[in-house]
């Protein structure tokens, strides 16, 4: 049996095949559908210390390869986290990334602190990059020196925690903002966030979504993803967690050869719920078959030149 556990930080995962934030619900939603602890770790829609309702409607449609969505944040808040999901998250035995983001500063800081200290949690994913909002998203991600000061900030209230900053791909050069990462003590990197998009209604004349431009998703954006991942990893010396538009093991193994340490998979979870855990078991039949013993020996291994 291949060796497929990977660390990221202080934290072990069973195997590098994670689910995405905000395409996984709180886990709970999913548990049903596949086995949860078959998979490195989920990730939770991203939290924040009062509930959101999100975006006005319509806030998501398709695209070819993939989809837009401008959900605006919509959750239940850690309160509600803490008391209503966390109980039964907590006897599904997964391992539990918590995805969070603020409006201010302080916000950023006390989510960090709240959820560090929570039985169950066992990592934080501090969101920097969503499109869609007007506070609290790409606007503390967008200037390096920020960045660094905000997770240098944010590393110091996880109290231990494994930290990951996520990255979004609509700055002109990633590689500034990952280096702020590490600079700043952050643990890891993830990457990539959506892209900005939009999509028209040829018949109305009217924009798909309500605010008009959105977020895209899916397999249309696995090569710009890829390519920034690629850059993280030349940048930095912590782990980058590859994301964008993964559907397949070929995929998987993609972000590995180019670097990640691990993956996550975001869309294509409402198309295949189970998907992570039978990438999961394919990367382990993969391995087995390729004589591979340690899935971590697959990182990096680009040919160039
Ligand atoms: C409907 C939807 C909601 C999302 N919500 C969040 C979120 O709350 N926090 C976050 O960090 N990323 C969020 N994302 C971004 C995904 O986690 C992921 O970075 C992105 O979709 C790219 O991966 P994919 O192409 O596999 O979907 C969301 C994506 C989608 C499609």
């Amino acid at each position: 049996m291949a060796e497929l556990r990977v660390r990221i930080g202080a934290l072990e995962l069973k195997n590098p095949i994670l689910s995405a934030s905000g395409t996984f619900g709180y886990g709970l939603e999913f548990s049903g559908m596949m086995d949860i602890r078959k998979i490195g770790a989920f990730c939770t829609k991203g939290l924040s210390l009062k509930p959101r309702a999100g975006n006005q409607m319509p806030r998501i449609c398709e695209t070819p390869g993939g989809m837009i969505n401008s959900i605006g944040l919509e959750n239940v808040g850690i309160d509600a986290f803490e008391t209503e999901k966390m109980p039964a998250i907590r006897k599904t035995g997964a391992t539990v990334i918590a995805n969070f983001f603020g409006d201010t500063e302080a916000d950023y800081i006390e989510a960090a602190r709240r959820l560090a200290a929570m039985d169950g949690v066992h990592a934080l994913e501090m969101n920097v990059s969503c499109p869609n909002v007007d506070k609290g998203g790409i606007e503390f991600g967008g200037d390096p020196a920020f960045l660094e000061k905000l997770t240098a900030a944010v590393k110091k209230a996880a109290a231990g925690k494994t930290l990951i900053v996520k990255l979004s791909p609509n700055v002109a050069d990633i590689r500034p903002f990952a280096s702020a990462v590490e600079n700043g003590g952050g643990d890891a990197i993830s990457a990539i966030n959506t892209l900005k998009g939009m999509s028209i209604d040829v018949k109305t004349r009217r924009p798909k979504i309500k605010r008009v431009f959105g977020g895209l998703s899916g397999p249309a954006i696995k090569p710009v993803a890829l390519k920034m991942v690629y850059e993280c990893v030349k940048t930095v010396k912590i782990p980058v967690i590859g994301i964008g538009g993964i559907a397949s093991l070929d995929d998987v193994l993609e972000f590995l050869i180019a670097g990640a340490s691990a993956v996550q998979v975001g869309t294509m979870n409402f198309v295949e719920p189970s998907i992570c855990q039978r990438l999961a078991e394919e990367l382990n039949v993969y391995c087995d078959r390729e004589g591979i013993a340690r899935v971590s020996a697959l990182v990096g291994t680009l040919r160039t030149g």
